[in-house]
């Protein structure tokens, strides 16, 4: 056997030349991968012992893509283009053995090979969309010419990877193998010395000539993506590049990718977007919980509360083939929760994403009941009552005395002290919070809340098993709100302000939405309901909020609230009686109204919440900078192309930001733009967030 580095070895066997990688934990194509690969091709196409070159990854996957570690980094050993070009041109056959993700650049060097074969749970995808850049080793050129135009769209634009039974069917691998080092062999060995022409990816067009046909694909397909891909220069740049396999050679179109790949990776996006890949996998990582921390298993789910919540969480466990125990006051709730589960699953089958057995099988899962003692035997119980401390209290003190020892106990309070809660309980380390986000079944983030006395082991146990259900955990401290609302409850707090001084909610929503958020906080409130925790009985028009609700407008569900809601497309309109009730409202608050401009509604919109961040790490209540901004990219679709609130303010740099709190701290003549400590010794000591990651 051959070293060529310390990633990749050569050996030869039975007539062909295995190249093997080893690059844990998923073969990134670092330095030593591509130097091994471009040298471990040169040696064996030239060594006549061997009949076909297999190359073949240790460990659970092949390669899932370049090193995104050295982007941004001065280049260094052989280009992948090199590697690339020695394996496609060598003189006898190149194949590729496929496990777990050939992602990125690993699907683009399967492409550069001659033949793919692959073991049936192999996943491929180009997925460089998400990092803000477009696959710039080829993918663009070869995927089109493969799987066709609007797959390879699809593929890029989509990000998702696909099944091996998608990448046979449409000429992706050349076979499925049950094993991957037996069948890749026999494979090598069926195509070594037949002396046919290597096929090589870049020769084919058979689907291009079928595109050219179709004058308005990229029209077509522009519009359909434009809404989800707001913001993104990603995408458009991958459209021009699968444009130009239709009006460019092989050649020139590669030299055109290679140039936009290169000025998409230089942008403040795509940096922000890498930083993001990195700060969501940061995230599960707790310095006081090492990895090998002692987890224990969950099998069954014990879930109190069956509406928008419960029933949502509950989606997570079955749709995982874990059992619930799902409890209710009354049958009538009992049956309408799970009848919404029920119709939520059977989406999923009008969209082709699950079967209706596979939804019978998920039902089946469920066990109804209307007595929290059928709880006794569930390895974890999570609550989705009414967010009341006196009736959470309750719950807990009745579960204490029913849960089996060893229980996990949750609860999924968005706002709620955590440790009064675990404190009416006689196992305060079996306690923890997990804050769910609505709709609890998508919704990706997952606020993990460590009380005071929660154990590690249980901690571990509930990241792990997040993980396990589809959700991004991220670890909060107890506070009011804990990481997300926290913010949250500031940007909130300072647009009313807005309002009330000068601008309209819509404007103050436009500006949020430009910068790139899904909706602003007005549309937000509208969407969630305006009357959540208002009391019509102690209602006294206080607020422009309690108006709005006192006439009727309670938000989307009663067709207006700040906005009018169209009854059929649900689309919103400004109100001009709104308008004329902000303006009666400031000027019975005796408020003398100005002009906001939009730079100063983004400031006062962002800017709290950077400082009520900073704040949130002053006080340990995030492990870091980082973390709070995965809870605001998952949970409230901050744009990852601005990395998150603590990202951007690095970006705009802090001590504007603190230069800005303090002079609306003097023209406001309020506290609450106070800067936190923590920013002011971030600017004095010349550090960004970004250090304290
Ligand atoms: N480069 C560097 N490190 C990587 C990496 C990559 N491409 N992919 C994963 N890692 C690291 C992760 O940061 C993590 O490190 P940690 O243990 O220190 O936190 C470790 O590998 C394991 O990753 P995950 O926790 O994500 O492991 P999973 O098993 O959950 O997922 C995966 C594996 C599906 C491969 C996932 O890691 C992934 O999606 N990786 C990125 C794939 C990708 O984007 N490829 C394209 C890269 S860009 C490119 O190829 C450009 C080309 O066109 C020129």
């Amino acid at each position: 056997m051959a070293v060529i580095t310390d990633m990749v070895d050569l050996n030869i066997q039975d007539g062909i030349a295995v190249l093997k990688i080893k690059n844990p934990p998923v073969n990134a194509l670092s330095k030593g991968v591509r130097d091994g690969l471009y040298e471990g091709v040169k040696q064996a196409n030239a060594d006549d012992s061997a009949k076909a070159i297999l190359i073949i990854c240790v460990g659970r996957t092949y390669i899932a893509g370049a090193d995104i570690k050295e982007f941004g980094r001065p280049p260094q050993g052989t280009s992948l283009f090199d590697v690339h070009k020695e394996m496609e041109n060598a003189s006898k056959p190149v194949i590729s053995t496929i496990q777990g993700t050939a992602l990125g650049g690993g699907l683009e060097t399967a492409l550069c090979s001659h033949y793919r074969v692959a073991v049936t749970s192999a996943k491929f995808g180009l997925p460089e969309v998400h990092l803000g850049i477009l696959p710039g080793a080829g993918g663009t050129q070869r995927l089109p010419r493969v799987v066709g135009v609007e797959k390879a769209l699809n593929m890029m634009v989509g990000g998702k990877p696909v099944n091996a039974k998608f990448a046979l069917e449409n000429g992706l691998i050349d076979e499925i193998v049950d094993d991957l080092f037996e069948g890749g062999m026999a494979f090598a060995k069926k195509v070594a010395g037949k002396g046919e022409v290597l096929p090589k990816v870049r020769d084919y067009d058979e689907h291009l000539v079928v595109a050219k046909a179709d004058t308005e694909l990229f029209d077509r397909y522009r519009k359909k993506i434009a809404r989800k891909t707001r913001g993104f220069d990603a995408p458009e740049a991958i459209i021009q590049c699968v444009e130009d396999t239709l009006r460019l050679s092989f050649d020139e179109g590669i030299k055109a990718e290679r140039n936009r790949f290169m000025k998409l990776v230089k942008s403040q996006k795509s940096e922000a977007q890498r930083y993001y890949f990195f700060a969501e996998r940061l995230a599960n990582k707790i310095p006081d919980v090492p990895k090998d921390t002692p987890t224990i298993p969950v099998n069954s789910l014990g879930m109190i509360g069956a509406g928008t919540m419960g029933g949502g969480i509950s989606m997570n466990f079955v749709s995982q083939g874990i059992p619930v125990v799902i409890v209710e006051h009354e049958q009538e709730a009992l049956d309408r929760g799970l009848a919404v589960v029920r119709s939520n699953f059977m989406r999923g089958v009008k969209r082709g994403r699950v079967t209706e057995e596979q939804v019978d099988q998920m039902m089946s899962l469920y066990k109804p009941s209307l007595n929290l003692e059928d709880l006794a035997d569930c390895d974890m119980i999570i609550e989705a009552v009414f967010e009341l401390m006196d009736i959470k209290k309750e719950v807990f003190t009745k579960l204490d005395g029913i849960a089996k020892e060893g229980a996990i106990l949750a609860t999924n309070s968005s706002a709620l002290d955590v440790d009064e809660i675990a404190s009416v309980t006689k196992r305060p380390e079996w306690v923890l919070g997990t804050h769910f986000f609505s709709p609890a079944n998508i919704m990706r983030l997952l606020e993990v809340v460590r009380a005071e006395k929660t154990s590690k082991t249980i901690l571990a146990t509930v990241m792990g098993l997040s993980k396990k259900i589809g959700k991004v955990p991220v670890v909060s401290g107890v506070c009011p709100g804990f990481i997300g609302n926290r913010i949250l409850f500031k940007r909130g707090e300072q647009a009313n302000k807005l309002i009330l001084e000068g601008t309209m909610p819509w404007n103050v929503d436009d500006v949020v939405y430009d910068f790139g958020l899904p909706m602003g906080p007005f549309a937000m409130a509208d969407l969630a309901g305006l009357d959540v925790g208002w009391d019509p009985r102690i209602s006294k028009s206080q607020t422009i909020r309690d108006v709005l609700c006192e006439n009727g407008r309670r938000g989307q569900k009663t067709g207006k609230g700040y906005y009018n809601y169209d009854p059929e497309t649900r689309a919103k309109t400004p109100d001009e009686g709104v308008k004329e009730l902000i303006l009666e409202f400031s000027e019975k608050m005796g408020i003398t109204r100005r002009e906001f401009s939009k730079e100063e509604i983004l400031q006062r919109c962002i800017y709290p919440m950077i400082n009520e961040g900073a704040r949130i790490l002053e006080e340990g209540m995030s492990q870091r900078p980082s973390d709070i901004d995965v809870v605001w990219v998952n949970g409230y679709g901050w744009p990852t192309y601005r990395g998150g609130p603590m990202f951007y303010a690095d970006t705009v740099g802090l001590e504007n930001v603190l230069a800005k709190l303090k002079e609306f701290q003097e023209k406001d003549q309020d506290d609450f733009w106070q800067p936190s400590a923590m920013l002011e010794k971030l600017v004095s000591d010349g550090k960004n967030f970004r250090d304290l990651n």
